[in-house]
C-alpha cells in the first residue's frame, strides 16, 4: 500500500448489477480529490487489513468523487465480500492516491472490449472519448444482462456504437469479426477475465496484427511460482543489507522482513504498487504491468511476483 493515502467517506452505495455495487468516495471535509485520468485505479485498505485495487469508473473531470465498482467474488479471498458487507453510506475507508498503469492514448478511433466487471476502467475511458469527440465502438460481454453493470450509463453516451453481448442470449462476442470491422488507426483497449484478454490478443494476431491492443488484467497467471524457480540474493542499496530469496518465497516477502511497510497491494503483478527501481542484476519479469519494452529495459520491476535471472539483484530500497 503506498504510504500516501487518504481517509475518504462512502457517500453512496448503489447496486449496479447482480453482485456488483458501486461506492462513491468523497473527502469527509468536502475538499477536492487528487486528479486522475481514465484507466486509473486506487488501492483500498479494508478494515481487516486486506488491500484491494479497484479501477476508478466515474468521470475524470469530477474532482469531488472517486467511484469504484466491486464485484462480490464468491470464491475470492474475502476483500470484495468485506466491502459489500462493511461499506455503507457514511463509513470511512483508507484509499491510495490514484495511479494509472492503463492510460488512454490519443487515437483517431477507439475500440473498447469489456468483459464483466472489466467494464470499469473502460467506462471512464469512453467518457473521455465522448468528450473529445473521438469516435468509438464499445463491445461489452457478460454472463447475462442482469450481471452487467452500467448498461444504462453506457447506453446514454453519444458519439459511438455500443454492442451489448449477454452470453445467455448471444454467446461470446465474435472477436475476429469485431477486430476485422475496426476502422484503420483504431486503438483497442480491453479489460476482462484473462481468458478473454488472451482470446483478444490471439484474434488480433490472426486478423489485424497492426492494431495496437492494450490490456488490463485482473489476475496474472505468470505470477505463479514455478517448479524450476531458483534461489537468489537481493541487496537493498539504501537499507544496506542483503537478503536471501528462497524458492517459494517472493522478493516482497523477503523485503518485508526488514521493511515491513514496503508498498504493495495486489501481490499478483497487476497493480504496480510494489514497483521498485533495479540498480544492478537482471530481473525475471512476471508482472502484467510493464510493457515489453519496459521489461527489456530492466529499470524497474514488480517485486511481488518477479524474480531474478542473475544470482543477485540490487534494488533501490
Ligand atoms: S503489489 Fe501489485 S504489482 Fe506488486
Amino acid at each position: 500500500m503506498p504510504t500516501e493515502r487518504q481517509t475518504l467517506m462512502v457517500r453512496r452505495v448503489s447496486v449496479e448489477a447482480v453482485g456488483v455495487v458501486s461506492l462513491d468516495l468523497v473527502d469527509p471535509g468536502g475538499r477536492a480529490l487528487s486528479p486522475w485520468s481514465a484507466g486509473s485505479h486506487v488501492d483500498v485498505l479494508l478494515p481487516s487489513g486486506l488491500v484491494r485495487s479497484y479501477s476508478l469508473c466515474g468521470d475524470p473531470v469530477d474532482s469531488s468523487t472517486y467511484r469504484i465498482a466491486v464485484l462480490r467474488a464468491e470464491n475470492g479471498r474475502g476483500g470484495s465480500a468485506e466491502l459489500h458487507l462493511e461499506a455503507t453510506a457514511g463509513s470511512r475507508l483508507d484509499v491510495s492516491r490514484p495511479r494509472n498503469t492503463f492510460p488512454l492514448g490519443v487515437h483517431p478511433h477507439y475500440l473498447f472490449l469489456a468483459g464483466g466487471i472489466g467494464v470499469t476502467p473502460l467506462l471512464s475511458m469512453v467518457r473521455n472519448a465522448t468528450r473529445s469527440g473521438t469516435p468509438w465502438t464499445f463491445v461489452y460481454g457478460g454472463r447475462s444482462r442482469g450481471n452487467m453493470a452500467f448498461l444504462d450509463e453506457l447506453g446514454a453516451l453519444p458519439g459511438g456504437r455500443l454492442e451489448i453481448v449477454p452470453q445467455d442470449e448471444q454467446g461470446l462476442p465474435d472477436l475476429e469479426a469485431i477486430l476485422r470491422a475496426a476502422p484503420q488507426d483504431t486503438a483497442v483497449y480491453c479489460c476482462g477475465p484473462s481468458v478473454m484478454l488472451d482470446a483478444v490478443v490471439a484474434a488480433g494476431q490472426v486478423v489485424r496484427p497492426e492494431l495496437p491492443i492494450r490490456l488490463e488484467r485482473f489476475s496474472n497467471q505468470a505470477a505463479r511460482h514455478r517448479d524450476d524457480d531458483a534461489a537468489f540474493e537481493v541487496t537493498l542499496a539504501r537499507t544496506g543489507c542483503t537478503l536471501a530469496v528462497t524458492r517459494g518465497t517472493s522478493i516482497l516477502e523477503a523485503v518485508r522482513t526488514v521493511l515491513p511497510n514496503v508498498s504493495s497491494s495486489c501481490e499478483e503483478g497487476v497493480c504496480s504498487a510494489c514497483e521498485t527501481a533495479v540498480l544492478a542484476g537482471i530481473p525475471d519479469h512476471r508482472d502484467a504491468v510493464l510493457t515489453p519494452k519496459e521489461q527489456v529495459a530492466n529499470d524497474y520491476m514488480m517485486i511481488c511476483v518477479s524474480r531474478s535471472r542473475s544470482p543477485r539483484l540490487v534494488l533501490d530500497l
